[in-house]
C-alpha cells in the first residue's frame, strides 16, 4: 500500500505558487470572513490565513461575531467586491443557523469566489468550462493525478453528495472519464458497488465507516472525511483495517486536508492573475 501524501504534494504545490508571486510587485490578496466561534471553522480559517503569508498572499481576516445580522455580513462581502485590492474571497462555511448560505455564496462576485462555490461557478464546471473549481474536488483530482493515478475507464465510487465535496467532486471525475456512482444514506446496495469500485472517495463524516471486508483488492481510496473525536481527527476510512488490500490512501491528516488548502491557494493566484478584467 502506498500513502496519498497530500502534504508533501501541497508543499511542493505551494513552492512553485510563492516563485510565481514573488516576480510580481503586486501581491494577490485574500478576504477570509469568518463568523462565529466554531473551533474546526477558526482552526481550518488560521491554517489557511498561515498558507497565505508562507507564499506572499496578503491575507485579510475579517472576524464576525455570532450573533452578526446576514444584511450586515452582505454589506461586507458587497464591500469586498469592490476592494480592488482582494481579489479572492473566501467565507468560512457553516454559517451561524439565522444566515442564509445561498444567499451569502451567491452575493460574492463570481470572479472572485475562489471557493468555487457561486453557482456560475459550479455551472462553468458541469459544463467542462474555465472556472473556480470547488477547492477540496480540486484537490483531490490534483492528488490522484500526480500520483498518475489513471481516471479514464474506472469504476468511481463517491461515497456522499453534499454541493462542497460530493456532488462536485463526481462531476470532475466523470469529466475525466471515469465510471462515476454517487451513494448516500439512501443507497440500498452500497456494499456491491463499494466491492467493485476501482477508486473509492469517502465524504460522509462518519468515523471510520469503511472497512477491509467492503472493498476490493488494489482499490485506491481517498478519505475526505474530517471528524474530532477528543481533539483527534478521524477519516471516514478505517486505516488499519483496509491498509492490506488498498494499493493507496489518503491518510487523515496529511492527505486530502492539504490539497485542499493548495487549491484555494492556486484559485487566489488565478483570481489575481485575471484582476483585469473585474
Ligand atoms: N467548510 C468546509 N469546507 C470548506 C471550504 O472548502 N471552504 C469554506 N469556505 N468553508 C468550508
Amino acid at each position: 500500500m502506498k500513502i496519498l501524501n497530500g502534504k508533501e504534494l501541497a508543499r511542493k504545490m505551494r513552492k512553485e505558487l510563492k516563485e510565481k508571486i514573488s516576480k510580481s510587485p503586486e501581491k494577490p490578496g485574500l478576504a477570509v470572513v469568518l463568523v462565529g466561534e466554531d473551533p474546526s471553522s477558526k482552526l481550518y480559517v488560521n491554517m489557511k490565513e498561515r498558507d497565505c503569508k508562507k507564499i506572499g498572499i496578503t491575507s485579510k481576516k475579517i472576524k464576525l461575531e455570532e450573533n452578526t445580522t446576514q444584511e450586515r455580513l452582505l454589506d461586507i462581502i458587497r464591500q469586498l467586491n469592490e476592494d480592488d485590492t482582494i481579489h479572492g474571497i473566501l467565507v468560512q462555511l457553516p454559517l451561524p443557523s439565522h444566515i442564509d448560505e445561498s444567499v451569502v455564496i451567491d452575493t460574492i462576485s463570481s470572479k472572485k469566489d475562489v471557493d468555487g462555490f457561486h453557482p456560475m461557478n459550479l455551472g462553468k464546471m458541469l459544463q467542462g468550462r474555465d472556472c473556480f473549481l470547488p477547492a477540496t474536488p480540486a484537490g483531490i483530482i490534483d492528488l490522484l493525478k500526480e500520483n498518475n493515478i489513471m481516471i479514464e475507464g474506472k469504476e468511481v465510487a463517491v461515497v456522499g453528495r453534499s454541493n462542497i465535496v460530493g456532488k462536485p467532486v463526481a462531476s470532475l471525475l466523470t469529466a475525466e472519464n471515469g465510471t462515476v456512482t454517487v451513494c448516500h444514506s439512501r443507497t440500498k446496495n452500497i456494499e456491491t458497488i463499494l466491492k467493485r469500485s476501482d477508486i473509492i472517495i469517502m465524504a460522509i463524516g462518519r468515523p471510520n465507516f469503511l472497512k477491509g471486508n467492503m472493498i476490493k483488492e488494489n482499490v485506491v481510496i481517498v478519505d475526505v472525511g474530517t471528524t474530532y473525536i477528543d481533539d483527534k481527527l478521524y477519516g471516514d476510512v478505517d486505516f488499519e483495517s483496509v491498509k492490506e488490500k488498498a494499493s493507496w490512501i489518503s491518510p487523515v491528516p496529511g492527505g486530502v486536508g492539504p490539497m485542499t488548502r493548495a487549491a484555494l491557494l492556486k484559485n487566489t493566484y488565478k483570481a489575481f492573475l485575471k484582476r483585469e478584467n473585474r
